[in-house]
């Protein structure tokens, strides 16, 4: 699970434990991820397909999981010009397809919103696929292999967004026969990968298999839990596995919160407390970390270590372990900087993370000062390789955040891993 605001560097820790898996599932969230990983020199951008896949596992995408067809297809195609089996690849049925409307409204309300009231989004349709679903006039991939339906279905849905989407309208990639006939096709491509992915997952479970869940953005992302509506339109936290792919509560034995050094925010609105602002530091940290968006190249907003976030995200979450990522990137940074509380406008400090928007965005971080490290640690791989400073961080987050820290990341590469 991303325990902050998205690309914590999921994909890459669920590459690590895949290869202690049998299984790796998405449920949740979209073409709207990316997930960067590095392997023997390679790098591998996944947006769709799970990123157990470079481990040759079984590797499905839930019901809860949001398609866009050709996206995806563009997926398959990368690996096999990679020299990667698509074989262990399996959808569900019930996923909902991403539809050249959904797109299209994306761009429209974002484009209508003031600066003010932007979202931010990855205009990658993901809202109005996830709007289509819960109003009962989405397109499931099962849905989209009969063409009587499919076309049914998109003339209703269609008819009551025409006025949302303006001149849009005329684009030849709206126009019902189009839409009919390119989805159909798209639909065909995917069915030869469909199967029932509950199943699937309760049968690994009948034989002790190991079922990795892999999410998608972060818990402060989370539709219900996050800072609405700076937040995606799914639930992006550990019980959404549930809903998303037909997982057993009781089944779920370990929960992976994946969190940066420093936590980023891609959008440039929404309430982000410990953020440096337009500052030196937010500058060194792009720059060292490569802090751009791998869906959409933005530049992402970079601050203080954040506490009082990261208790949120373990509590909503049920982290019962914190993987640490980017710590190599905060060498020579005296002090090292961690936020434990927060200071509201009238001095009161509060301890947890408020409901309230406007509050959030009215809050001074706290600042406790550790004393940072020297030096390279991208070749270290055990706990006794690494400087106190870096030491004292560690233990420092995973004392107060509330769950143990039991990896630790120190570069891009698979092997780059620290286990505690
Ligand atoms: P995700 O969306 O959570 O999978 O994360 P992204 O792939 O979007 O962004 C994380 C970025 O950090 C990627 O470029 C990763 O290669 C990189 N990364 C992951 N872990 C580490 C780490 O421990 N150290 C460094 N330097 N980079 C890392
Ligand atoms: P991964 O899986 C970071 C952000 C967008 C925007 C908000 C809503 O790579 O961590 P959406 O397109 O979902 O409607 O946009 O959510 N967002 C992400 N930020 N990483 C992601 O995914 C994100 N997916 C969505 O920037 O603020
Ligand atoms: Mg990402």
């Amino acid at each position: 699970m991303g325990a902050q605001w998205g690309d914590e560097g999921k994909g890459k820790i669920t590459d690590f434990l895949a290869a202690d898996a049998e299984m790796v599932v998405r449920f949740q969230g979209g073409n709207n991820a990316g997930h960067t990983i590095i392997v023997d020199g390679v790098t591998y951008k996944f947006h769709l397909i799970p990123s157990g896949i470079l481990s040759g596992k079984v590797c499905a995408l839930g019901n809860g999981v949001v398609i866009d067809p050709q996206i995806l297809l563009d997926e398959i195609q990368g690996l096999h010009q990679a020299g990667i089996s698509d074989q262990g690849l399996k959808i569900s049925p019930n996923a909902h397809l991403i539809m050249p409307y959904h797109v299209a409204l994306d761009h429209a309300q974002e484009d209508a919103r003031s600066a003010k009231d932007s979202i931010g989004t990855t205009r990658r349709g993901i809202g109005p696929c996830y709007a289509d679903k819960a109003s009962r006039v989405g397109v499931r991939l099962q849905d989209a292999l009969d063409k009587d339906l499919l076309r049914s279905r998109v003339e209703a849905t269609l008819q009551p967004k025409l006025h949302l989407l303006g001149e849009r309208t005329h684009a030849p990639e709206l126009q019902v026969d189009h839409i009919v006939e390119t989805y159909h096709a798209l639909a065909l491509k995917l069915s030869v990968y469909m199967e029932d992915v509950a199943r699937l997952i309760w049968d690994a479970c009948d034989r002790k298999e190991r079922v990795l869940c892999e999410g998608a953005q972060g818990a402060l992302l989370d539709l219900d839990h996050g800072m609405y509506p700076f937040v995606t339109s799914s639930n992006c936290i550990a019980a959404a596995a549930c809903a998303g792919a037909g997982v057993d509560p009781r089944s779920i034995n370990r929960v992976y919160g994946v969190a940066k050094a420093y936590p980023t925010r891609v959008d440039t609105v929404g309430p982000f407390p410990t953020k440096f602002g337009d500052s030196p530091m937010n500058t060194l940290l792009v720059e060292r970390g490569g802090e751009f968006g791998t869906t959409t190249g933005r530049q992402r907003r970079c601050g203080w270590m954040d506490l009082v976030a990261l208790r949120h995200a373990v509590r909503l979450n049920g982290i019962t372990d914190l993987v640490l990522t980017k710590l190599d990137v905060m060498y020579d940074i005296h002090p090292l900087c961690v936020v434990d509380t927060y200071a509201l406008p009238d001095g009161q400090i509060i301890d947890y993370y408020p409901y309230q928007a406007d509050l959030l965005d009215q809050v001074h971080p706290v600042i406790t000062e550790l004393s940072g490290f020297s030096g390279d640690i991208s070749g270290a791989r055990s706990w006794d390789d690494l400087p106190h400073g870096a030491q004292e961080f560690i233990q420092a987050v995973g004392e107060r955040a509330g769950a143990p820290v039991s990896m630790v990341g120190v570069g891009q590469s698979r092997e780059q891993i620290i286990t505690l």
